[in-house]
């Protein structure tokens, strides 16, 4: 492990990469595993090949997957997605001097989803990388070659339709974001664009059963920090911020622009319609790059908006103050009224000086206006928990959080499963790993 005090957050402690693609069936188990979860979960994020990145979010992805079946942990492994990367691991991420913008240049390391039989490992700036229900890598998926640009890392399945609605965003006028919609069935069937000021970093987004909600903030391409390779990104507070609101099923539908206040999200929690309303709660930064992109220097906390159709505004309230991050919910929730989205409180910010992600998880109960927390107890550290309905129940929280948590003691990481209704109680299984897993992004647990 890099332990040198000057190398950048990203690269030390645990969330320095693991150099070692591991195949393992010998897991040690502590605590019974629920006989229900048949199913994989994996978790992708960025672990430069070189040892070296210019930025957290510039490393090349790699899996780690946890295959569970009747009570038992089969095993774990962990990939690199073999991306033109792989082969040549020095390439520059935005290639100026070769102008070489290709879709498949892709580092494949922020989220990993399934959908139409699919697993797709997403980074937004290019086409989705596919691998395999062990992790190999397929090969770039631009749906039959309809997709000639970037797709988020964040797209939404919709319970209701089984749709996976997307964006793509880019740099290059004249159009800066793409609204995508990819069928049940897996085909692109709609590319639209979207008419906004400023090529911005838009890394996620909202829908609600009628409406899609794109985040228009004032992080802007900053083709000065594009030229040292890092982050081309920064706070420019001018550019103003709005959410544009847009029927989702009419083709021809306008976008409705609001204008709220200067701030930045990467991450929503969940966001739904009330007649002419839209709800969404995000996890909200003041402000974020305000001086160079390497480093986060502000954090982010719960807030509401409730945006009023009619009346063409936003109300914008706090609802909790402590650091959050890696909001989830349940997958059947997703667009519709929710009473439960679970987080992990950690602070950000606090990477420039501890080489720890600490913090504890939170539930939310929405409803009720309450929250409750498991606490890991000291030296271990959570990266995101995803929430897996028991099959059956139509409880919002009968159902297990699934994560890694890094045991700095030992030096590894396990597989953690929670009771989701339990706050605060032990996890109910730990499937040991044999190696650490680094600091991450996203994951799914993807059903057998
Ligand atoms: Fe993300």
């Amino acid at each position: 492990m890099n332990t040198s005090t000057n190398a950048p957050f990203h690269l030390r402690g645990n969330y320095a990469p693991v150099f070692d693609e591991v195949t393992t069936d010998q897991l040690e188990v502590r605590g019974s595993i629920p006989v229900e979860l048949d199913g994989r979960y994996f978790r992708n994020g960025a672990n430069p090949i070189t040892g070296e990145s210019a930025h957290w979010f510039l490393g090349d992805g790699m899996i780690h997957g946890v295959r569970l079946r009747e009570g038992r942990a089969d095993w774990y492994r962990n990939r690199w997605v073999k991306t033109p990367f792989h082969e040549n691991p020095t390439k520059p991420v935005i290639d100026l001097e070769n102008l070489d913008f290709s879709s498949e240049n892709s580092k494949a390391n922020t989220h990993v989803v399934s959908h139409a039989g699919r697993i797709l490992c997403l980074e937004e700036g290019h086409v989705p990388w596919e691998i395999s229900d062990e992790l190999e890598t397929v090969g770039p998926h631009s749906f039959d070659g309809r997709l000639d640009g970037s797709f988020t890392a964040h797209p939404k399945i919709c319970p209701l339709t089984g749709e996976m609605l997307a964006f793509g965003y880019g740099f290059l006028p004249p159009t800066y974001l793409t609204f995508l919609r990819v069928s049940a069935t897996g085909e692109l069937v709609q590319q639209k664009a979207i008419d906004i000021p400023a090529p911005v970093m838009m890394h996620d987004f909202n829908i609600t059963a009628n409406r899609v909600i794109f985040m228009d903030l004032p992080v802007v391409f900053d083709l000065d920090l594009a030229m040292t390779g890092s982050m081309p990104f920064s706070f420019q507070r001018d550019n103003g911020a709005r959410l544009g609101v847009m029927d989702r099923d009419r083709n021809d539908a306008n976008v409705q622009w609001l204008d709220i206040d200067p701030c930045y999200v990467f991450h929503p929690v969940n966001s739904y319609d009330v007649d002419d309303h839209v709800i969404i709660d995000v996890a909200r930064y003041p402000s974020m790059w305000e001086t160079g992109s390497g480093s986060f220097n502000t954090k982010a906390e719960l807030w509401r908006w409730d945006i009023d159709t009619v009346a063409g505004k936003v109300t914008e309230t706090q609802l909790d103050d402590r650091p959050i991050e890696f909001g989830r919910i349940a997958d059947n929730r997703v667009g519709l009224d929710y009473q439960y989205g679970y987080a992990v409180s950690l602070d950000l910010a606090n990477t420039e000086t501890s080489d720890s992600q600490s913090g504890t998880i939170v539930k939310y109960d929405l409803a009720a206006d309450r929250s409750s927390i498991w606490d890991l107890g000291e030296g271990r550290d959570p990266g995101e928990f995803v929430f897996v309905g028991r099959p059956g129940t139509d409880v919002e929280d009968d159902g297990w959080l699934l994560g890694y948590v890094y045991d700095r003691a030992e030096d590894r990481s396990s597989l953690a499963i929670f009771d989701a209704s339990q706050p605060g109680e032990a996890p109910i299984a730990e499937v040991l790993l044999p190696q650490r897993v680094p600091f991450g992004f996203h994951g799914s647990w993807i059903w057998d």
